[in-house]
């Protein structure tokens, strides 16, 4: 009889994750090998160091959360694996693995899109946390959900319904350019914060004065679609031009032997680096973090405020790696409060990439029978709605 264990795995870019979720709402582990400590020496995420160190530690992974968990391999009811987006080398260790020992154990194989993983970790803790939010995951016009899925590779706005036990999903609004993870990474390493800078950004935007710089975000224009060409769409983003914005900030403030010399301070130290960054930071890097943190925030909040309103949406999920944000956290609260509007924002363990997302994903995929042919193949540019 089926006891609702779903073994996930998740290889889609520098985290090597397996978790075991009962009836896609129960933690039973969540296990993530990151790699930042490879990539950080190149500032970014290097395609064939990541194969490499997934295919070190898939096994390993897998067997500590199935250790974790306490149950054996035999007693779990299927596999789900991330199918894209992502790198493609990196997908395919996980997919690979995951086929084998789908076959090997007799159980279905559920194939699991990235972004739909980041969206149901958030549904999954707002409805295993208290059973009054599952109208976060009603249907009906009022509780329609808009989904803000926002991390170094995405920034998506989704709208999301369940009918019958099957989730649908359609896009609403996408980055144009770099995603907002991105931005965060890229301004944080022309500061000499190191890779992935968003956590250090976030931490130091709290120490500097936000209306010090003006940054100006969005004014995309609308146009109509053609096919290939880069739309602008009325809620989709571009964060391309703050980049430049700082880029240019750093030059014409003579701040970038700092930035170096800082940089060349922080790598000496291990572990967390926090406190020893805002002591090297000055007021003038600070207040550009502070002021750069709040333009980037204001454009995601406004953005999905504006699509929330068009399309009726009732609730807002906001998911990925930027959602650990904590100005992003306040801000949304704040606004959806004014709103009436619920919103939800996963823990900071399911925000980044895991596991747990994917097997929580592959729940209602398992129930309703959506299984996986052994064809299953790495589908680096995936897109969800
Ligand atoms: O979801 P994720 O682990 O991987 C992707 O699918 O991209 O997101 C990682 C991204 C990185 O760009 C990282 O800098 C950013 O999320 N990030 C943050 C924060 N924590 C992680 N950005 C801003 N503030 C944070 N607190
Ligand atoms: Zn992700």
């Amino acid at each position: 009889m089926a006891s609702g264990l779903i073994l996930g795995i998740e290889s889609s870019c520098d985290e090597t994750a397996a978790a075991v979720v009962r009836s896609g709402g129960e933690v039973l582990s969540n296990v993530v090998a990151s790699q930042i400590a490879t990539h950080a020496l190149y500032g970014g995420v290097v395609p064939e160091l990541a194969s490499r160190e997934h295919l070190t530690n898939i096994v390993p992974v897998v067997r500590t959360a199935m250790a974790e968990a306490g149950v054996s391999l035999a007693e779990i009811d299927a596999v789900a694996v991330t199918e894209g987006p992502g790198l493609a080398g990196a997908l395919l260790v996980g997919i690979t693995y995951a086929k084998s020992l789908a076959f090997g154990l007799g159980k279905p194989l559920i194939a699991v899109n990235h972004l739909e993983g980041h969206i149901h970790a958030v549904l999954m803790e707002a409805v295993h946390a208290d059973p009054s939010t599952a109208a976060l995951r009603a249907s009906g016009r009022d509780d329609k959900i808009l989904a803000l899925v926002v991390s170094g590779g995405h920034t998506h706005l989704y709208l999301a319904e369940e009918r019958d036990g099957v989730w649908r999903y359609r896009n609403v609004g996408r980055t144009i350019d770099d995603a907002a993870g991105e931005a965060y990474d890229k301004s944080a390493k022309l500061l000499g914060l190191g890779y992935p800078g968003g956590p250090l950004m976030d931490f130091l935007a709290g120490h500097g004065d936000p209306n010090a710089v003006e940054f100006k975000l969005g004014g995309i224009k609308t146009k109509p679609h053609r096919e290939g060409t880069a739309r602008g769409g009325e809620f989709d983003f571009s964060f391309s031009g703050i980049k430049t914005a700082v880029l240019r900030y750093v030059e014409v403030h003579s701040m970038r032997e700092r930035a170096e010399a800082r940089h060349a301070s922080l790598m000496q130290i291990e572990g967390d680096k926090r406190e020893a960054a805002l002591a090297l930071c000055d007021t003038e890097t600070l207040n550009l973090i502070a002021s750069f943190q709040k333009a980037v925030v204001s454009y995601l909040v406004k953005q999905t405020m504006r699509a929330a309103e068009e399309f009726g949406a009732g609730s807002i999920v906001v998911s990925g790696g930027v959602a650990a944000n904590r100005g992003l956290r306040e801000r949304m609260t704040a606004e959806a409060a004014v709103r009436g509007l619920r919103v939800a924002f996963p823990s900071l363990a399911l925000a980044t990439d895991n596991a747990a997302m994917i097997a929580a994903a592959a729940w209602p995929k398992f129930v309703t029978g959506e299984f996986a042919s052994d064809e299953l193949n790495a589908m680096p540019q995936l897109r969800l709605g």
